[in-house]
């Protein structure tokens, strides 16, 4: 199939003076200075409620950037049914047609809706504008771009005929619709969500997260520029369980593609299961979940590489990827060094709105975060078996704002080595250099979850045991790395065991979980 072939989407720079900064603070501006109304898109409508919540900016909460209209059970049920309306004009639609609508937005991504994408990003996220620009971007185009080409991949895998015969497999669509339910953190998840499952033939109900509400606004009116016909995706903004309640116990309900938190998805699964009498088919379930990502560092680690495996892979996005490093295991010989290290370096952290683009850290997503880590830490500050090497405060005067922290714990077990806090702070164990083998067992214990982890060393012998022993513990292990930065097409990512159905966000696995194939054999 002669698709164009797919590359990595450049990552700008948007250095001081720079075109893309100016273009970038233009669109800032405008978002700030414009107090906008987002409706749902139901079909070929706007809707607009009339029960409108606001949308502030994380790190600047006193603002309102923007009113929604929420939704009740009566939207989801006319989600569903613009869905299920168009849905067969969808699937017969030749897929060349469908993969032209995808590639226009990406290039709509790449190009005209460069700045704007990025911006909602940042304002409704509070992410910087490297963050932005890796997330909004970067990976939502490639995730078009190579989606498209897996597409192809996938329909050109044929069985074999002998002479009379000619075998022949369809790959239909799912019978029924899909429901996306995506998180806050990243752009590019949302829109891939529903994307993904859109290109192979399906037709969407799309619950995003309130907190990504301004960037997904942004999103569908990409999609629905570049051409995806009204129904196709179907945006709402009703609360999750009273959608859930309707959607889960609809018989044209075809599958769930998630991304959020472990605890959602396993309820998500046993209501899915509760209710798979009601079913035409066997849904299909698709969650990438929680993570509590780790970085092991050899007593043979280069010092520089394991602190910019830390700094980078627990700090940015104020740790809020759920490929964020926020457990390390370091030897006693190298501490001293990575402790001297971590504390020069958080001394120089700028801190503060994302519309400074010196600001490297920004705000955590919301209040009820903002809550969760200031227990966390408060206790840690509290406990004599925690030493707090940076950090340890937190700030809410104008923006959910906490220090990023480092706490040295005695205990691996330690409650911050074991439970996903999603944000910036690292909690380290510090360990005798001969104990290295016990750590990994302590690693493979501790991983409830397994999305993503790193090894830092110099010793082949040693890296070759940690991807062996570790082998369980990540879907995504990097060596010599941050165990952060996916790029799609490059490390297909995903997790095992808490942290999802490790069905590859952005590869040919996940395009498969969509389509229902049929067997034709004909005889001449
Ligand atoms: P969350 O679980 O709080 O919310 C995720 C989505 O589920 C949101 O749209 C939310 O509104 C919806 N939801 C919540 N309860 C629901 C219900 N009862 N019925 C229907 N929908 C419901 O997660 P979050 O805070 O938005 O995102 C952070 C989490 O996502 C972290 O745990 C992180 O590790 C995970 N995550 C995982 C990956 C991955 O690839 N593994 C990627 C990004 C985020
Ligand atoms: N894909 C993202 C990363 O690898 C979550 O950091």
């Amino acid at each position: 199939f002669n698709v164009p072939a797919p590359v990595n989407e450049p990552v700008l720079n948007y250095g001081p003076r720079s075109v893309e900064r100016a273009a970038l603070t233009q669109a800032l501006q405008e978002g700030r200075a414009k107090q906008i109304d987002i409706p749902m898109y139901i079909g070929s409508e706007q809707v607009r409620t009339g029960k409108t919540l606001e949308i502030r900016p994380p790190h600047d909460h006193k603002h309102i950037l923007a009113t929604y209209h929420e939704g009740d059970a009566e939207h989801v049920h006319a989600a569903i049914k613009a869905a299920l309306d168009a849905k067969e004009a969808w699937e017969n639609m030749p897929w060349e047609d469908r993969a032209a609508i995808f590639l226009k937005a990406a290039d709509l991504l790449a190009g005209p809706y460069r700045a704007k994408i990025n911006a909602a990003t940042m304002l409704g996220q509070s992410k910087n504008a490297y963050q932005a620009e890796i997330d909004a971007a970067c990976e939502l185009i490639d995730f078009l771009r190579f989606n498209v080409h897996y597409m192809t991949e996938i329909y050109a895998q044929q069985p074999t005929s002998g002479k009379g015969i000619w075998n022949r497999v369809e790959f239909r669509p799912l019978e029924g619709f899909i429901f996306a339910i995506t998180p806050f953190n990243f752009t590019a998840i949302a829109g891939n969500l529903c994307a993904s499952a859109a290109m192979m033939g399906n037709v969407v109900v799309w619950k995003p997260a309130p907190t990504q509400i301004y960037a997904a606004d942004v999103v569908m009116q990409v999609f629905l520029e570049a051409g995806v016909p009204p129904g196709v995706i179907n945006l709402i903004y009703t609360d999750g369980p009273v959608a859930g309640d309707i959607i889960f116990s609809h018989p044209e309900f075809a599958g769930l593609h998630f991304t959020g938190s472990t605890g959602v998805f396993q309820n998500l699964w046993k209501t899915i299961g509760n209710n798979i009498h009601l079913y035409k088919s066997y849904p299909r379930i698709v969650g990438e979940t929680g993570g509590k990502d780790f970085v092991l560092a050899h007593p043979s680690a280069d010092v520089d590489v394991v602190s910019v495996a830390l700094l980078r892979g627990a700090f940015e996005y104020q740790g809020q990827k759920c490929s964020a490093a926020s457990r390390a295991y370091i030897p006693k010989s190298l501490w001293p060094a990575v402790k001297e290290k971590l504390q020069a370096e958080m001394a120089t952290f700028k801190i503060g709105p994302v519309e400074d683009f010196e600001n490297f850290i920004n705000a955590v997503i919301d209040e009820r975060s903002f809550d969760k880590l200031a227990k966390y830490i408060d206790a840690a500050v509290a406990d004599p078996n925690v030493n707090v090497i940076s950090g340890g405060t937190y700030d809410k005067t104008n923006g959910w704002f906490i220090t990023p922290t480092v706490l040295e714990v005695k205990d691996p077990y330690y409650i911050t080595m074991c439970e996903e806090l999603f944000g910036p702070v690292l909690t380290l164990y510090v360990y005798d250099d001969a104990d290295f083998s016990n750590v990994m067992d302590i690693i493979d214990n501790t991983s409830k979850y397994a999305l993503t982890g790193s090894i830092i060393s110099q010793d082949r012998y040693a890296i070759a045991e940690a991807t062996h022993r570790l082998r369980n513990a990540a879907g995504n292990f990097y060596v010599n790395d941050k165990p952060t930065g996916a790029v799609v097409g490059q490390q297909p990512f995903g997790g095992a065991r808490g942290s999802g159905t490790n069905d590859k966000a952005g590869s040919m696995q996940n395009l498969l979980r969509w389509v229902s194939p049929r067997t034709i054999k004909e005889t001449f």
